[in-house]
């Protein structure tokens, strides 16, 4: 059937039905329409039938559509109204259609870089993402817990054990720790392929480092310590943080446990290469199986990945558990997630592997990335100088924090846009233009906007063909975190809020504030006001600190 009001905005239908006195009025016509359908010729003959309300105050035929208008002043009333009653922040949170999503206790596990390794692009797309589910899950009243699972065990470590040895200066791990142990480590690999003695040192530490020696595991602790303190840091630049960090090397010993259960349970078979494996073939055939142990008897990715579940399990409780990484690791988490149910686990059947594709060509002054901290630093250099070549800024306090926040918000709204397992190619100068839609544009709309803390004000100053669709757009934003809530896609808010900043741009040209007379500027600042709270409160569940000047 076709419903069509008077604005031309498919998007009115939803936008009403946030609001409950709308929905009601609404549902009616909608029942009505369902059954009997609407022929192109009988619109005429509807419209003497459909009453007519406060709500709804005309219906007239078109060809072939039914056109209903809406009580404009009404909708402004009760939009802008909400405004006030509401908490800061709250705008929309309550709605009916929210209630409907289940709550519980959330485990979100995103970014988990490797110690010593390079932090690329994935562990970049993993954090934002990450990040914004966490958020998005807490703003929707779930208890979150946020985790960062380090890649800090593996024959890695026994070749940075060895190496440091022989490259590696405590002094230089002092100054500046991620670069030397990356350094050592870049070293250290080139050594082995000429040096067997190097290998065999490597091979000695892990195995040292797997039995407890003391000394080992202090150095190992060393690595660690400093590593996390440094992303910490780093992290906070970005608005990440994490509840725990959790790591492969927590669940060493418990992996072992693991593959007694699995053979206690008789999932465990031996391959012809002598390791361990779980048939996952349907017809038990081992045409399809997940090595969990090697021949050697060590445990495996996958086999601290089963190991971690459990233990999250047990200690945490989750209702639901998300990893955020990659696609290339999707069968991973596919194998992860059958074992677990293989071995009886029920609940991992509310666990989640959140895929994203890749990034071309995230590169930085200095080459390709291999820091986090370069990526944040770049964007705040590049986002400064533009701010400096523009007219439109604003003398600010701090204008190095300022690019900051606008940079990083440029980085997110990027990576944002398109679909999340989309690949797509990093653009320096594209992101952070000031047009378009950018999380600089984001940035500049919010600065823009001012807070009113009027209460009252006249409806009837609001009834513009430029302020009554913000509002309509307004309505539509608890349907936009329910969506993005079902599928943990972050581009319905990103481009909800991109609209939402166009519609401003117009509202703004078409409806100024100064030299309108009292009653009119007043009404004007609320609208503006309200867009304001939303489009603030949306990015701050992206991820991205809305700054009050650029
Ligand atoms: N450290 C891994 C990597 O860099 C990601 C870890 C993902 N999480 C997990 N539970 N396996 O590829």
């Amino acid at each position: 059937f076709i419903l069509w009001l008077s604005q031309p905005e498919d998007a009115f239908i939803p936008a009403l039905a946030a609001v409950p006195v709308f929905k009601k009025q609404l549902s009616r016509f909608i029942t009505y329409f369902i059954r009997p359908p609407l022929c192109n010729n009988d619109a005429e003959s509807h419209v003497p039938r459909l009453k007519r309300d406060s709500v709804v105050e005309d219906v007239s035929a078109g060809r072939g559509v039914i056109n209903f208008k809406v009580n404009r002043k009404l909708l402004v009333q009760k939009v802008l109204e909400s405004f006030g009653k509401e908490e800061e922040g709250q705008f929309g949170l309550n709605s009916e259609l929210l209630n409907t999503l289940t709550r519980g206790t959330t485990l979100v596990e995103y970014s988990s870089p490797n110690i010593a390794k390079k932090f690329h692009a994935g562990h970049l797309r993993s954090t934002i993402i990450g990040n914004f589910i966490a958020n998005l899950k807490q703003c929707l009243g779930n208890n979150v817990i946020r985790m960062n699972y380090l890649g800090d065990w593996g024959m890695q470590f026994g070749l940075l054990g060895a190496g440091f040895a022989k490259f590696g200066c405590q002094e230089k791990l002092k100054q500046n720790p991620l670069q030397h142990l990356f350094e050592v480590y870049v070293e250290v690999n080139k050594d082995v392929e000429q040096n067997e003695e190097m290998m065999q040192a490597a091979r000695a530490f892990f195995s040292q480092l797997e039995q407890h020696d003391s000394e080992a595991v202090s150095l190992w602790q060393q690595f660690r310590e400093i590593t996390v303190d440094e992303y910490q840091h780093v992290y906070k630049r970005l608005g990440v943080h994490f509840d725990i960090y959790s790591g492969e090397s927590f669940h060493q010993q418990q992996a072992q446990q693991v593959v007694q259960k699995l053979q206690s349970q008789g999932l465990l078979k031996t391959s012809e290469k002598g390791t361990g494996v779980v048939d996952l073939s349907t017809a038990k055939d081992m045409s399809s199986v997940s090595t969990v142990l090697r021949s050697d008897g060590t445990t495996l990715y996958i086999t601290r990945d089963l190991a971690a579940a459990i233990d999250r399990k047990e200690k945490y409780h989750f209702d639901e558990m998300i990893y955020v990484t990659d696609k290339s690791q999707a069968i991973h988490f596919q194998q992860l997630f059958h074992i677990l149910l293989a071995m009886g686990h029920s609940w991992a059947d509310r666990c989640e592997h959140v895929p994203f594709g890749l990034v071309r060509g995230m590169k930085t002054r200095r080459g390709e990335v291999v820091f986090l901290e370069d990526v944040l630093d770049e964007a705040r250099a590049r986002m400064l100088r533009n701010m400096n070549q523009s007219k439109t800024t604003k003398e600010t306090v701090n204008p190095e924090d300022t690019a900051e926040k606008v940079g990083i918000s440029a980085l997110i709204v990027q990576d944002f846009r398109g679909p999340r397992e989309s690949d797509y190619t990093f653009d320096w100068d594209r992101m952070l233009q000031a047009q378009g839609d950018t999380g600089v544009f984001l940035q500049y709309t919010h600065a823009r906007l001012h807070r009113s803390d009027t209460v009252l004000f006249d409806p009837s100053h609001l009834l513009e063909q430029t302020s009554v669709p913000v509002l309509q757009h307004l309505l539509r934003y608890d349907e936009v975190l329910y969506q993005s809530a079902k599928d943990l896609q972050p581009k319905h808010l990103v481009n909800f809020l991109l609209k939402l900043c166009h519609l401003i741009a117009s509202a703004h040209r078409e409806l100024p504030v100064k030299g309108s007379s009292q009653d009119v500027a007043q009404a004007r600042l609320r609208l503006f006001s309200g867009a304001r709270s939303v489009l603030a409160n949306g990015m701050k569940i992206l991820g991205i600190t809305p700054v009050d000047q650029m």
